[in-house]
């Protein structure tokens, strides 16, 4: 039976990865806190992300942008009069409910990018009621998900501000600054890590939906005349992708796995940039050990599309609740370079060397994820409960489990506990490490397992003279003998892929 999502919450509360915020007076929803092994995986997957898509490559740059801005960014954006979803009241208990989650829950069909209009019709036409009460239902209503706050200590409405909805727009604000300030030329990336805030109508399914979150951004900008012009493509041309495009949709076919360069061959995604950073964000999960098999790149239907979006397709996971956006990667086109110049009265084109001329960039993908997304898809890929363990294990991939090396004595003896307790100093050093010595081996092994530790090491009365110790593999319970010396060495090296452990 696969694990369900409130399964995994209450594994993840009673392993330290995350509660519910505020819990002693019982919650908030829609906000989470992240416990001592929960801020570690959330570190080291922002860590990752940062490394593999910053500070690995020539052409992207980072920022790190203020949640409240000047309201005047979010009128520009279009977030003040566009950012809302449908809402419905129940007439009689005044339950407010998303209106598409609604219909969703009730008929089982996708609301993808239905209007107003639409949505009520469904409703009546299918004599939808409150979940909660059965009553009847008011008409749908727009709502707008940004929290308000005020600056300063006035409360009136010129010093009304918003929490940040989205990182991105921070990007496109200091755009000219870091353009100039890091001598960057098109193509090049800027990118953003940190909290978002949406007044979501109906949080759930755990860290699914949330009012507090955070997002892993990157506004790609490219000479507008460029979009078939990627130098890396050739690093993914034959990447797979499970591909569910517009027009599958609409004719109820299934996705189909193809390779990059078939994709693009067949003007299935437009832009070789698109078709290089969709294979790019999911190679990367694969490669930090998320399964394959479910994932696949869904194509927004035009009425889905936001207001800023020329073509978005979004990197879906098959959760335990359905197939749903994990990361949404969007063509932006000029939308918001142009927006900003002209509310802002600044120019915000860059120099073409080639032409001469000047050029608003394009925003020819935004990939946008979700860090708890990514938190939720690890998690499940990684939960393994192990029958002859009688235990879970968690298989994360080492570069981004919590703690990546637990060191226990065998026995309580003072010369055998002082030895793990030096190899525990030392691995802290540079990797999170843990010391432990209460129960017995066994139950200290799975422990481990259950928080994804992948090597735990053993010192023995052996270790006093042959000065090594044993190192144990989580996924296989494989042991190795090894030099003391040579511990920390050898843990980076299996972090980083550089040997397996059957070399040891
Ligand atoms: N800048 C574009 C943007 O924000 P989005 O599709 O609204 O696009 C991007 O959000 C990603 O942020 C989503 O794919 C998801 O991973 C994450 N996200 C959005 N809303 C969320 C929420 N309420 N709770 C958790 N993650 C969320």
């Amino acid at each position: 039976m696969p694990l369900t999502i409130e399964e995994l919450s209450t594994f993840c509360k009673r392993k330290g990865f995350v509660y519910p915020s505020g819990e002693i007076y019982g919650g908030l929803a829609g906000f989470f806190d992240f416990g001592h092994a929960g801020v570690e995986l959330k570190n080291n997957i922002k860590k990752e992300w940062w490394k593999s898509f910053v500070q690995q490559r020539d052409d992207v740059v980072g920022i790190d942008g203020s949640i409240i801005t000047n309201p005047a960014v979010w009128k520009a954006s279009g977030h003040v009069d566009g950012f809302t979803d449908a809402l419905i009241d129940c007439k009689k208990c005044g339950n407010r409910i998303r209106a598409d989650l609604l219909i969703e829950d009730a008929l089982k069909v996708s609301t993808a990018g239905m209007q107003l209009q639409e949505i009520s019709s469904i409703i009546k036409k299918n004599a939808i009621k409150c979940p909660k009460c059965k009553s009847s239902l008011e008409e749908p209503k727009r709502f707008n998900l940004m929290f308000t706050t005020n600056v300063g200590p006035i409360q009136q409405d010129s010093a009304t501000a918003y929490l940040r909805p989205e990182t991105a727009q921070l990007i496109f604000t200091n755009f000219k600054l870091v353009q100039d300030n890091a001598r960057l030329k098109l193509p090049f990336g800027i990118a953003q890590i940190g909290k978002a805030y949406r007044n979501e109508i109906s949080p759930r399914d755990f860290l699914f939906r949330m009012r507090e979150f955070e997002q892993m951004e990157i506004e790609y900008f490219i000479h507008p005349e460029k979009s078939n012009e990627c130098p890396h493509l050739h690093e993914v041309s034959n990447f797979e992708l499970n591909v569910y495009t517009e027009e599958m949709q609409k004719s109820k076919k299934d996705s189909k796995r193809m390779k990059v360069k078939d994709i693009l061959s067949k003007k299935i995604i437009k832009t070789e940039w698109h078709a290089y950073w969709l294979a790019m964000m999911s190679k990367w999960f694969i490669e930090l050990g998320a399964n394959p098999e479910k994932f696949r790149i869904r194509q927004h239907v035009k009425t889905e599309l936001s207001h800023y979006a020329a073509d978005t397709w979004d990197i879906e996971y098959n959760f335990p609740f359905g197939w749903k956006e994990l990361q949404g990667i969007a063509n932006r086109s000029d939308y918001d370079l142009k927006q900003h110049s002209q509310h802002s009265k600044n120019d915000l084109s860059v120099f073409d060397e080639e032409s001469k001329k000047k050029v608003i960039p394009h925003v020819i993908c935004e990939p946008s994820q979700g860090v708890e997304r990514a938190f939720l898809v690890f998690m499940f890929d990684a939960y393994t409960y192990d029958k002859e363990r009688e235990n879970v294990v968690l298989k994360l991939h080492p570069k981004i489990a919590p703690i990546k090396a637990a060191v226990f004595p065998l026995v309580n003896k003072e010369e055998i506990a002082k030895i793990a307790k030096s190899i525990t100093a030392e691995l802290k050093k540079e990797f999170n490490s843990f010391y432990d010595q209460s129960g017995s081996v066994g139950r200290r092994y799975s422990r481990q397992d259950e928080i994804g530790t992948p090597y735990c090491i053993t010192v023995d009365f052996e270790s006093l003279n042959d000065k090594k110790v044993t190192i144990r593999n989580r996924d296989d319970t494989k042991q190795a003998r090894i030099e003391i010396s040579k511990i920390k060495e050898t843990v980076r090296k299996l972090i980083d892929g550089e040997i397996k452990f059957s070399e040891l």
